[in-house]
């Protein structure tokens, strides 16, 4: 394993991943919408790709290439926001981007795994997929959405013998910019601590990796919760 794609390396999460990779001697290819924020990370090479936009697959073929191929390909992408009021621009570009835009992008990198007869899939999910989260309902339903397309896609390598792999990365509160805002968010983790995880979960082949072990514990408890009783619960 020596070439990593990371998609979504602008800020965040995604950044703390390249930069660990980078460290770790790994040729490194970098996207997500803001170019800027891209050339600063040290990377192999960049690109600009928004993964909504219908041509953000040519463009990763294209970053590919110019690595000159690809074993590991990191998604990190992704959007949320809590949304009470049920704002319908929040709700839609929330399944735009991390329904469309994952789909998207995960099945660009699979097809091209899939041809090459081997490869790494990884994509930053969340905890949110668990269960229907009240305050932020697109968000946790496209994150439940992630959870089952890369389980399927599992499934689906396997029946058809391929050797690609699948990691499926699910943190808790994170502090980032996407939490940026005035709500108060408990169990706080820091990304570079959530990105050092990240690179192990994926360097020892998890197929799951809930960060971290207070979050293992909360959705093992949320999980055992019937129906009944989570309509009742006030997040
Ligand atoms: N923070 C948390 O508490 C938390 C918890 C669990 C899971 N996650 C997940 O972790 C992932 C990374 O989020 P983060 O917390 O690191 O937040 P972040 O700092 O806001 O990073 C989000 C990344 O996604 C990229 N992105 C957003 N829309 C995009 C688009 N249309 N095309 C291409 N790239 C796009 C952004 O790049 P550009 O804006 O430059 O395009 C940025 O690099 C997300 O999938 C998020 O749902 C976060």
């Amino acid at each position: 394993m020596s070439k990593a794609i990371i998609v979504g390396a602008s800020s965040g999460i995604g950044l703390e991943v390249a930069r660990l990779f980078i460290q770790r001697g790994w040729t490194v290819g970098v996207a997500a919408r803001r170019l800027d924020l891209l050339q600063t990370i040290g990377a192999a090479d960049v690109e600009q790709i928004d993964v909504t936009s219908a041509d953000a697959p040519e463009k990763l073929m294209q970053l590919v290439d110019r690595l000159g191929g690809m074993d590991l390909f990191f998604y990190a992408s992704g959007i949320g926001k809590q949304n009470r009021e049920l704002t319908p621009d929040i709700e839609l570009a929330t399944v735009e981007t991390n329904g469309l835009g994952f789909t998207r992008m995960i099945g660009c990198a699979y097809r091209f795994f899939a041809q090459q007869g081997r490869g790494h899939i990884a994509a930053i999910t969340s905890i949110a997929g668990t269960k229907g989260l009240g305050p932020a309902p697109a968000y946790s339903a496209t994150k439940a959405m992630q959870n089952v397309y890369l389980q399927a896609l599992e499934q689906q390598a396997n029946a058809r013998k391929l050797d690609i792999r699948f990691t499926d990365i699910r943190p808790g509160f994170v502090d980032t910019a996407l939490l940026s805002g005035s709500f108060h968010y408990p169990m706080m983790l820091k990304p570079q601590a959530v990105a050092r995880e990240i690179v192990s979960a994926i360097e020892h082949h998890k197929h799951i990796r809930v960060i971290d072990w207070k979050y293992r514990i909360l959705t093992a408890v949320w999980r055992r919760i019937p129906r009944c009783i989570w309509r009742r619960i006030k997040l």
